[in-house]
């Protein structure tokens, strides 16, 4: 893993703008795979800079979000479907057939998921995986506990999760039960892979992605197995890498430094 640390969170995001862009920019049928979450939207803001400022043209990118919840129509406003389309693709100005995300009330999603997964493979894979992690390692909604082999999957909405749910859906009953998500596999299947994570609260879920062992209690940590994996941290969210030292004199400038 290459691991970039940035003084603070816009530094960190104006890179991964620039790293993106730099991936349209050399390959404009550039497959792109989105993550949702708080983390990426100043680098999808930023994104959306450089499309009105004509500096990038994303009209050829082809995307892939990795997860959406089960039974929650396109339009509820806490679909992954509603939260990409304003965050990003209405402003890109993304023909819609070019902007994947699960399926997550077809009627059959055994077959969707089958699809979804061939749709990837036909265009030759994803170029470039943008991921955010959450505080307990998980990768998309691939949880603590997921198998390192997993593949595209339903998955349950635990317990740990429906708190913070509870209000973008209007109360605890009406949070789905399920979602559906790209498995650790489909990451590692990735070409190549962009982590993000800013903050005291991703510190200790970033250590142990980076540093600890592989292992199905930090489902992130399946990415030390991934031949091209760039992580890009605020101060607050490398705070507990035991090798910060050795990162940053690694990392020799706008990530074209050795890679550890
Ligand atoms: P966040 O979520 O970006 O909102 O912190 C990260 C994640 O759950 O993947």
């Amino acid at each position: 893993m290459k691991v970039i640390i940035q003084p603070d969170t816009a530094m960190a995001s104006r890179l991964a703008a620039e790293m993106v862009a730099d991936q349209v920019i050399g390959k404009p049928t550039s497959v792109l795979g989105l993550a949702t979450g708080s983390t990426p939207a100043e680098l999808y803001r930023l994104l959306i800079e450089k499309h009105r400022r004509g500096l990038v043209d994303f009209n050829r990118i082809t995307t892939f979000n990795p997860d959406e919840f089960i039974g929650i129509p396109h339009d509820h406003p806490a679909s992954y479907h509603a939260c990409m389309r304003k965050a990003l693709f209405e402003q890109l100005e993304l023909a819609e057939r070019r902007c994947h995300i699960p399926d997550g009330v077809a009627r059959d999603l055994m077959g969707m998921i089958e699809q979804y997964e061939r749709a990837i493979e036909r265009t030759g894979g994803i170029d470039l995986q943008i991921l955010g992690i959450g505080g307990d390692g998980h990768l998309a909604a691939n949880d603590p506990g997921s198998s390192l082999a997993s593949r595209m999957r339903l998955v349950p909405i635990t317990m740990a999760k429906r708190g913070y749910l509870a209000k973008a859906f209007g109360g605890h009953e009406n949070i789905p039960r399920q979602a559906v998500t790209l498995g650790l596999v489909n990451f590692l299947e990735t070409h190549r892979c962009l982590v993000l994570a800013f903050g005291e609260s991703k510190a200790d879920a970033v250590a142990r992605m980076i540093e600890g062992p592989v292992t199905a209690l930090v489902p992130a940590s399946v990415l030390q197995q991934h031949p091209d994996v760039t992580v890009i941290l605020d101060e607050p969210a490398a705070s507990r890498l035991q090798l910060a030292d050795y990162y940053r004199e690694a990392w020799l400038g706008p990530y074209l430094g050795t890679r550890p």
